[in-house]
């Protein structure tokens, strides 16, 4: 049997249900697949759920405003997603009279939609017969031709790409990229596939070779660096000193207690650290504790201190927000953690 027939036969009985999937409007589709990259399946559900709720078409995500866009958005991680798609839904509403380009030339050109996104909305939304290439179905592929490129390499990802065009089903694309999801997510893992369980093993070559372990071939990871910071929570009268980050780059937009990197002792360079990356004055107090998060090509450990303040320099953003009203600033998961140290 064809690989896409074998796989299609399995995808009718162990699809997994998930709200996006047969939603009868393609804005959904590209909802999820937004939220999708980088993110699970389990963790994109709830927000997927919500954000329909506030936002159910793109005329209503395109007269959102950005800070109710990024409170959606918190806690998924990888901020310019929503940014971007924020964007893109303006330039939706602008230009296509609120919906989603059909042409893949134009769909391409929208802020945050690349190749993939292009191949996952086509398929999936317009049942176009349209290949798509996500982390899962690099791994697949890999495996099942045993490929020995660099997955990761601009001559690996040809193959790739060509391989998952190769076996499309005519029609059926959609639910045959969607089944190599499944595949990927649920058998075909990063560590220990589930060979025996899965409906391919027969055609698999990596299985054959008894290489299934070793592939995909990815170029070796560099280390990520780890930085230092130390932050302050200055509390008046009720009221917190909140930074807004610039628009562009790591959590651009979003809300953070002023801080500043350090070298090696946080409580003893705060101080002056803060002062010099904004100008902040403070006297340090006690220790709230310590965050540490991994971003894609760094980490950070936060120590952060209560303190007070000594001269507070006029600047657009920097905000006093009450304390009962933090939740409504955007904030990425190590502010929100110091936040809710703040009795
Ligand atoms: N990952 C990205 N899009 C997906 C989908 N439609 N189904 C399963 N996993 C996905």
């Amino acid at each position: 049997m064809k690989l896409s027939t074998t796989l299609l036969k399995w995808y009718s009985k162990h699809a997994r249900a998930m709200p996006w999937r047969d939603h009868p409007d393609p804005y959904a589709v590209w909802v999820s697949e937004i939220m999708l990259q980088q993110t699970r399946v389990e963790t994109v559900i709830p927000y997927f759920k919500k954000w329909m709720k506030l936002f159910p078409d793109i005329p209503s995500l395109a007269s959102a405003s950005e800070r109710d866009v990024l409170n959606a958005w918190e806690g998924l991680g990888y901020y310019s997603r929503a940014r971007n798609f924020h964007k893109a839904a303006k330039i939706v509403a602008s230009n296509f009279s609120g919906q989603l380009p059909r042409d893949l030339t134009e769909l391409r050109t929208l802020p945050g939609i690349g190749r993939y996104t292009v191949g996952a909305i086509a398929s999936i939304a317009f049942k176009m017969d349209e290949p798509t290439l996500d982390g899962n179905l690099r791994r697949v592929f890999s495996r099942l031709y045993d490929v020995k490129e660099f997955a990761d390499s601009p001559a690996g990802e040809k193959i790739l790409w060509e391989l998952a065009a190769q076996n499309l089903p005519k029609g059926k694309a959609g639910d045959y990229n969607q089944a190599l999801m499944d595949l990927g997510a649920t058998i075909c893992l990063p560590k220990n596939p589930r060979c025996l369980l899965c409906p391919l093993m027969k055609m698999c070559r990596a299985r054959e070779n008894g290489t299934q372990n070793l592939r995909p071939i990815l170029k070796p990871k560099k280390r990520v660096p780890q930085y230092v910071y130390a932050a302050a929570v200055i509390v008046e009268r009720g009221r917190v000193l909140l930074s807004q980050r610039p628009a562009g780059g790591l959590l651009g937009g979003m809300w953070e207690f002023p801080n500043a990197r350090v070298d090696q002792n946080p409580a003893a360079e705060l101080k002056k650290a803060l002062r010099s990356a904004s100008r902040i004055q403070v006297k340090r107090g006690e220790a709230l504790g310590i965050v540490s998060h991994a971003y894609s090509h760094f980490k950070v450990v936060v120590h952060a201190f209560r303190c007070e303040s000594v001269s507070i320099p006029k600047e657009k953003n920097l905000i006093w927000v009450k304390l009962s009203e933090l939740e409504d600033y955007p904030m990425g998961k190590v502010d929100r953690q110091i936040a809710r140290k703040i009795k």
